[in-house]
């Protein structure tokens, strides 16, 4: 007989965590949630002993800092920054790989920038392009990347790279409603996820025991800046008149202290293993018709 799920959910109390903490809530999967307050995730000791005690069947990592309002912040956070995205899935990697515990961690698509000479998405097995090692990228690419350069090696793993994400509650996170609050926008072209779609997609790798490895986790196809607000705009969601800076350079002048990683993702390893997500404007669209205060 398979043993109950014994979850246990780190960042619970995040935006991603949250999401998670709704999908098992709804579907009635048991879990746990581990905050830095009742551990410190970065002691591998203390990670290692509290996994013993607790014998999960699945490890889900949704820790990290992201840098608020934005990724600038994380420029002057750096410590902060290194210990949740970098330290902490390294020790979860330890401790797991140790225990032989499987376990999944939230990567990110900003460890890449641009798309192929053809416009093609960037593939999970392309080596990332925005990082330390090219030294064009901000501090929070770099950490992510340094992330998944120590936990790809890691036989019983999943790492499913995030795009930003989006639905259809308004909230300070939400790719939509910063698109409606920006007072300039930069236009450019994405790969993004919508976050329920993305929570399902990751946790149906486990259910179904596809195989591990690096899953881009994005909804399929990619959408311009202008195309988001010409669909905000169809739907009179907002009074206002949408600037754009005139391009990158204006932006990075006026309005940013690090680049941005905007880049188009291949979805397609997820799709082949059974796992398909709604193609991105049509995502968007839903969204935006069940547009919603939180
Ligand atoms: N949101 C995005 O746009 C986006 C896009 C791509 C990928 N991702 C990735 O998705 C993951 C979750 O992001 P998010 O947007 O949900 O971030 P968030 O809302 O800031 O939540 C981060 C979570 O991580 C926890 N955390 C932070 N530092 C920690 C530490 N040192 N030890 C233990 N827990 C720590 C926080 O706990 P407290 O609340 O107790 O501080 C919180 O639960 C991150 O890995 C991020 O890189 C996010």
């Amino acid at each position: 007989m398979q043993k109950p799920e014994k979850i246990i959910l780190v960042g619970g109390s995040g935006y991603v965590g949250t999401a998670y903490q709704a999908y098992f809530n709804a579907h009635n999967i048991p879990f746990i949630t581990l905050s830095h307050s009742s551990l410190n995730l970065c002691d591998k000791d203390a990670v290692l002993h509290t996994f013993k005690e607790l014998k999960p069947n699945f490890v889900l990592n949704a820790a990290g800092y992201t840098g608020k309002p934005n990724v600038d912040a994380a420029e002057l956070e750096k410590t902060r920054c290194l210990l949740a995205n970098t330290i902490l899935p390294g020790v979860l990697h330890e401790v797991c790989s140790h225990l032989k515990i499987p376990w999944g961690h939230i990567s990110s698509g900003c460890i890449y920038t641009g798309a192929h000479p053809d416009g093609s998405g960037f593939l999970e097995e392309d080596t990332p392009n925005f990082t330390f090692r090219q030294n064009n990228c901000s501090f929070y690419s770099g950490t992510k990347a340094i992330a998944e350069e120590i936990i790809n090696n890691g036989s019983h793993c999943y790492i499913w790279r995030l795009r930003i994400p989006f639905n259809e509650v308004d909230g300070p996170r939400n790719y939509l409603s910063k698109v409606m609050r920006y007072s300039k926008l930069l236009e450019a072209r994405n790969s993004i996820s919508q976050l329920d779609e993305f929570v399902r997609a990751t946790w149906l790798c486990w259910e179904r025991h596809i195989p591990y490895g690096v899953y881009n986790v994005v909804n399929p196809g990619s959408v311009t800046t202008s195309e988001v607000v010409a669909k905000i705009r169809q739907r009179n969601l907002v009074d206002k008149n949408f600037e754009f800076f005139k391009d990158e350079a204006e932006f990075m002048r006026v309005a940013a202290k690090v680049p941005r990683a905007n880049c188009v993702m291949d979805c397609n390893k997820l799709l082949k293993a059974g796992i398909p997500m709604t193609e991105i404007h049509e995502a968007i669209d839903w969204a935006l018709d069940h547009w919603r205060p939180a």
